[in-house]
């Protein structure tokens, strides 16, 4: 069994995906073993509550840089022998130390379909403001492995959602995490768990079961 770990920094509905999907099953060869929060008051820690799997805080505020407290986050990794580091709607950049210590075992799910209104600043409702004011006709969601370059490591899933002529960016990123990454998400977790992403450079290559 790999042991997961879900960061968050809010409310958590990608997390909660997960704990339904392993409540279902479908995370195979893999547990939740701990969910971490920027910030104390994070409703996904009282989804992790609920679901009985154990919270923690490394709170942003207590650290001078996004690197101090990466390098408190991967302590804590260790101390919990976590094997695949899940961001569920993390908002911080975490700098090298932690993707050279778990190289394409870190995962993140963005709400966008990378390259396109990805990278620094693309963070939350904000990705969902720009993609409307640029007028595309599809959005969408990404899974991928966390490189050095913000939102640029190997991309392991993708859909597409249709944006509307009336949407507002609370309604695109509500359809876009229903009909995209609530699904996407527990999926790659799972081939992850399985051994069954392979990466050859910056493509992922999903093997058969
Ligand atoms: C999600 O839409 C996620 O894709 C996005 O933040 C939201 C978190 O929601 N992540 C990013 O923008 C990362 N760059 P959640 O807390 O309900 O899962």
């Amino acid at each position: 069994m790999k042991r997961i770990a879900v960061l968050v920094s809010g409310g958590g509905t990608n997390l909660q995906a997960l704990i339904d999907a392993q409540a279902r099953g479908e995370i195979q060869n893999g547990t939740i073993a701990a969910v971490i929060s920027s910030s104390p008051g994070a409703y996904a820690l009282e989804r992790a509550g609920k679901a009985g799997i154990p919270g923690y805080v490394v709170n942003r505020k207590d650290y001078d840089s996004n690197r101090e407290m990466t390098l408190a986050l991967l302590k804590q990794l260790r101390e919990l022998d976590i094997d695949l580091i899940v961001l569920a709607g993390f908002m911080y950049v975490l700098t090298e130390e932690l993707v050279h210590a778990y190289r394409n075992a870190i995962i993140n799910v963005h709400p966008a379909l990378i390259p396109s209104f990805c990278g620094e600043g693309f963070y939350g409702l904000h990705v969902h403001e720009k993609a409307l004011a640029y007028g595309v006709k599809v959005s969408g969601a990404t899974v991928h492995f966390v490189s050095e370059e913000c939102d640029g490591g190997p991309v392991i899933l993708q859909k597409a959602v249709e944006v509307r002529e009336d949407d507002t960016p609370k309604l695109l990123q509500r359809r876009i995490m229903e009909e995209a990454e609530w699904q996407l998400l527990p999926r790659a977790v799972s081939l992850f768990c399985q051994d069954r992403l392979k990466v050859e450079g910056r493509i992922v290559r999903i093997l058969p079961e």
